[in-house]
């Protein structure tokens, strides 16, 4: 997606010529008569400013349909009614804790059996396929671990044995890969992160190309009702107008802050792809992350990802919390593991904010 197209995109009002999206509040559209509709009945089933945005993502990935819904977990929500008890999904192994949490939901209470696999091995996911398995559920960069897996052989695979592909591509946004382009069935994000990218709206999308699937969601999007309010569809399109700008510049900052940290004192491990604004670092055994997060002055120690500022999350108490501990111990989220979700400040504010806390941290842990 070049980003020329992405600002084009954005601006859908060509009934006023309005720049910015008009926020339709109305819950409610007069008809004229019987069977007469302007189109708009009901605010829960087409709301012209959540429509305007939803038209507009699906161009960006290459969808036909897209569903904004009131958080991205009510987006994965969403995606898991299509499925029924007797049900096997599988998942990949590192993946936000929350799906995490709502798959175990699923599971115990509805009879989905949600698997956990190494995406990284096709050889391993093939093994696990059976007459149950309907989809593959895939983060293409993990969280918190960011491992990355191509997701381009499990299109063919997924084909091959009539099974939808999923991906959870918040992490990578449509400006860095529109995986409907490439052969996935159903795309998802949680838009309160890069696609909002100002931490100030809860939201999620669904974007689908076939029309089947299209007509499904959009029945029990309108059934479930946890659509995207007016207000929050607005800002989502805003978000879309600076979407390109904000993913290069947090991007930039973020392969720069890896290569710093291959060499800084109190940095045992650097986990990054290579892409996106996302990275996570495990501090070496004698520094504390505790001590890390008191001094820190630029970036932000908080839980979201995605947005204007730099953040830091501590996984092990944060998003993932409701994993067992031997769990995350298992797969590497230990108490020395922090993610960052690099933003949009001058480089050189974030590589020294990080650098004196590190030092300050280590006179603490010393004194
Ligand atoms: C990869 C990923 N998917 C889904 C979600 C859930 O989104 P939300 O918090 O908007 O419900 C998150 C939240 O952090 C996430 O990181």
């Amino acid at each position: 997606m070049k980003a020329t197209e992405l600002a084009q995109i954005a601006l859908t009002e060509d009934c006023t010529g309005a720049i910015a999206n008009p926020i339709y509040l109305s819950t409610a559209y007069a008809h004229q008569g019987l069977g007469q509709s302007t189109g708009y009945d009901y605010t829960r089933t087409k709301n012209p400013t959540r429509n305007a945005f939803e038209e507009a993502f699906a161009k960006l990935e290459g969808g036909i349909s897209t569903f904004a819904t009131a958080s991205g977990m009510a987006s994965i929500q969403l995606i898991c009614n299509l499925f029924q008890t007797g049900d096997e999904i599988l998942v990949s192994y590192d993946l936000y804790g929350g799906t995490f949490r709502l798959f175990q939901f699923y599971e115990q209470q509805y009879g989905i059996k949600f698997k956990y696999v190494h995406f990284e091995d096709i050889t391993e996911v093939a093994a696990h396929i059976n007459a149950n398995t309907r989809a593959f559920f895939i983060e293409p960069i993990s969280n918190p671990l960011m491992i990355d897996i191509d997701p381009a052989p499990y299109y063919i695979l997924a084909k091959q044995h009539d099974i939808l592909t999923i991906i959870d591509n918040t992490f990578l946004t449509p400006y860095l890969s529109t995986p409907l382009k490439d052969g996935a069935d159903i795309v998802l994000h949680s838009a309160t992160k890069y696609i909002g990218g100002h931490n100030d709206v809860l939201a999620g999308v669904v974007t689908v190309k076939d029309p089947e699937l299209a007509e499904q969601l959009n029945i029990l999007h309108n059934m479930i009702g946890a659509t995207l309010s007016p207000f929050d569809s607005y800002l989502l399109q805003r978000g879309l107008k600076t979407l390109h700008l904000r993913v290069e510049r947090s991007e930039e900052n973020a392969q720069r802050l890896a290569q710093r940290c291959q060499t800084l004192d109190g940095i045992a491990e650097v986990l990054y792809s290579g892409r996106t604004g996302m990275l996570s670092l495990r501090l070496q055994p004698d520094y504390s992350v505790g001590a890390l997060l008191k001094h820190i002055q630029v970036c932000r120690f908080a839980e979201s990802l995605g947005g204007t500022e730099t953040f830091i999350t501590f996984p092990y108490t944060q998003t993932h919390v409701d994993m067992p501990d031997e769990e995350k111990d298992q797969r590497g989220i230990d108490q020395h593991l922090i993610r960052l979700s690099i933003g949009v400040e001058a480089y050189e504010d974030i590589e020294n904010d990080l650098i004196q806390a590190l030092q300050k941290s280590r006179e603490d842990v010393t004194v």
